[in-house]
């Protein structure tokens, strides 16, 4: 096993789309950032130099880390962030796991520009996947563009304003041609094919706000792994792919050599529907072929013209790239039938007896400004703020200036004081009929929430089995549910109000598919198991950015198992933590 090492200098550059240079954060001057390749057992190094002038973490997002909390990259959760012009090296083992995970910032909003690939082949090299051996690997990285300084959106966001649109998605970076500057249109992202080759799309969303669908006229997908895990084979025309999740999928160029759209549209996205073109971006598929081909693979396409696909531009050789029909961007149903539809591709011994049950129901709601203790809480008011919950409780970052992690490893009776998170809402009511969400005549009626630092505890080696409930009162929001340190059963999801008595029975304990992210169906639920055998202070959230941001989040903390080898460690030599730097502090 290799030592893979990167640097990784954080810094602000100027990048122009849309007719607007717009100063942004990245990693290494490039979006995305640098993809980091390994072979399965293989340690990484990534040395952060940060020369932002912002305070930066990076979670490696999916990666277990086994016994090795300290390396996941959430601020105040794992670790301090790094301050501007510090560094830190983080160093961790991918292993037992293979496929396509990704990096990213994990402070407010930043991972909008701050992420990269992480791309894990099998020990034994691409023979050894449990699919046709692809000619040619391809990361495609969806994600947003903002002409807005993203910490101000944070800031405004904690001010209880809410009116921030992303100005367009992107395909590796990539706007596409529906965007254009002044009449000039934006080039798109351009896979080059040859013909009868096999690619393997690594596809992430590594977007802040919406799902994606992302197709390819005239061609299938077919899906073999998400999130890292291997599923059953399963072909498709589009993909469905919310915040968080990866998806890796073969595609065959075995089309009439010619030109087509490779289209991403957000399904979710936060913007009014005045807003042109959609969001929509358009990448292109293009096939290598030799000229006289082309104009014969041109004119055969023109031929077979089917209804479902629509013509689009004219080429300059005069060719017609294809543009895939889309789904309607309101459409969830699509999401909700590829979610469904996976499947791992092993038999999987899931655990059967389960030792702690969550019911966790996702809302909004209106808690206190300001840590003040009490106020009026009832609708929007000066007092009180807008917050995301979990069971009515929304997350709340330690304030003291101790990392959880250190809080748990060195002074436990700090860490005992916190609020547990309560299992299940305060209250019984139906989550999933619109009809019943509590508008008044003008604007929401939220409820009543409270603000902490929520956290679980479980004994090491526990079963557990959460229940994600979606509310109508989040609308057409995405919920996708990621939890750190841990991949996850995904065992049944289904439409509306989760019923217990019926909704177990349903449950695949044979081959559900393993996720890291798990997208709760809109006005549905989702019901996952795992094991909680990897000590430590993990957090779990929604990957929805606003969400997070708002407190839909908490803390599962796991105990040390009864061995050396199932104990968390003390941290590693690089690892600055509070005693290092200011005993006095400690209360
Ligand atoms: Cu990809 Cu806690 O995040």
């Amino acid at each position: 096993a290799a030592v893979v090492e990167h640097t990784f200098v954080v810094s602000q550059v100027n990048m122009t789309h849309l007719c607007k240079e717009t100063l942004v954060t990245v990693v290494n001057g490039q979006l995305p950032g640098p993809a980091i390749e390994v072979t399965e057992g293989d340690s990484v190094a990534v040395l952060l130099v940060n020369k932002s002038p912002y305070n930066i973490t990076i979670h490696w997002h999916g990666v277990k880390q086994w016994l090795n909390c300290w390396a996941d990259g959430v601020p105040m959760i794992t670790q301090r962030p790094i301050l501007p012009n510090h560094n830190f090296t983080y160093r961790f083992n991918v292993v037992g796991q293979e496929g396509t995970l990704w990096w990213h910032a994990h402070v407010p909003f930043l991972r909008a520009t701050v992420h990269g690939a992480l791309i894990i082949r099998p020990r034994h090299g691409a023979v050894s996947y449990p699919f046709p051996k692809p000619d040619m690997e391809v990361p495609i990285i969806i994600g947003d563009w903002w002409q807005l300084d993203l910490p101000q959106v944070y800031r405004s966001m904690k001010n209880d304003s809410f009116d921030f649109f992303a100005s367009g998605s992107t395909i590796n970076g990539k706007l596409g041609d529906l965007f254009n500057c002044s009449g000039v249109p934006e080039v798109g992202y351009v896979l080059d094919v040859v013909p009868g080759k096999t690619y393997l799309l690594r596809v992430i969303n590594a977007g802040l706000f919406s799902e994606f669908y992302l197709k390819i006229a005239a061609h299938k997908f077919t899906v073999v792994a998400a999130d890292a895990n291997y599923v059953s084979p399963y072909t498709t025309d589009v993909i469905a792919i919310a915040p968080g999740e990866t998806v890796d999928a073969l595609v065959v160029a075995n089309a009439t050599p010619g030109r087509y759209y490779m289209v991403a549209l957000p399904n979710q996205a936060p913007l009014p529907d005045t807003q042109t073109p959609e969001f929509t971006t358009r990448g292109m598929v293009q096939y290598r072929v030799n000229h006289s081909s082309m104009t014969n693979g041109a004119a055969a396409l023109r031929s077979r013209r089917g209804a479902k696909e629509e013509e689009n531009d004219e080429g300059p050789s005069g060719d017609v790239a294809l543009a895939p029909q889309m789904p309607d961007k309101h459409d969830t149903i699509t999401s909700f039938y590829f979610h469904s539809n996976l499947t791992s591709l092993y038999h999987l011994t899931v655990p059967q007896q389960v030792d702690e049950n969550l019911f966790l129901v996702l809302g909004l709601g209106s808690a206190c400004r300001n840590g003040q203790q009490s106020c009026n809480i009832r609708g929007k008011n000066n007092e009180s703020i807008t917050v995301a919950t979990m069971n009515s409780v929304s997350f709340q970052h330690p304030t003291a200036n101790l990392p959880l992690l250190e809080a748990h490893y060195y002074h436990s009776g700090l860490i005992d004081v916190v609020q547990e998170l309560p299992d299940g809402p305060p209250r019984a009511f139906n989550f999933t009929d619109k009809a019943l969400i509590p508008f008044g005549p003008k604007e929401l009626r939220l409820e009543p929430s409270s603000k902490a630092t929520a956290m679980r505890r479980f004994q090491h080696g526990a079963v557990v089995d959460i229940v994600f409930q979606s509310s109508a009162i989040l609308q057409g929001d995405s919920n996708p549910m990621h939890l750190h340190g841990h991949d996850m059963f995904l065992l049944a999801e289904g439409l509306g109000n989760y019923n217990a008595a019926k909704d177990v029975e349903r449950y695949n304990l044979v081959n559900p598919p393993v996720k890291n992210t798990v997208l709760v169906p809109n006005l549905g639920w989702a019901a996952v198991r795992f094991v909680a055998n990897n000590p430590g202070v993990w957090f779990v959230h929604c990957h929805y950015e606003f969400h997070l941001a708002m407190g839909m989040a908490a803390v599962f903390l796991v105990e040390d198992g009864p061995t050396v080898d199932t104990s968390l460690p003390p941290p590693p030599s690089n690892f600055e933590t509070y005693r290092d730097r200011d005993e006095n502090l400690l209360p």
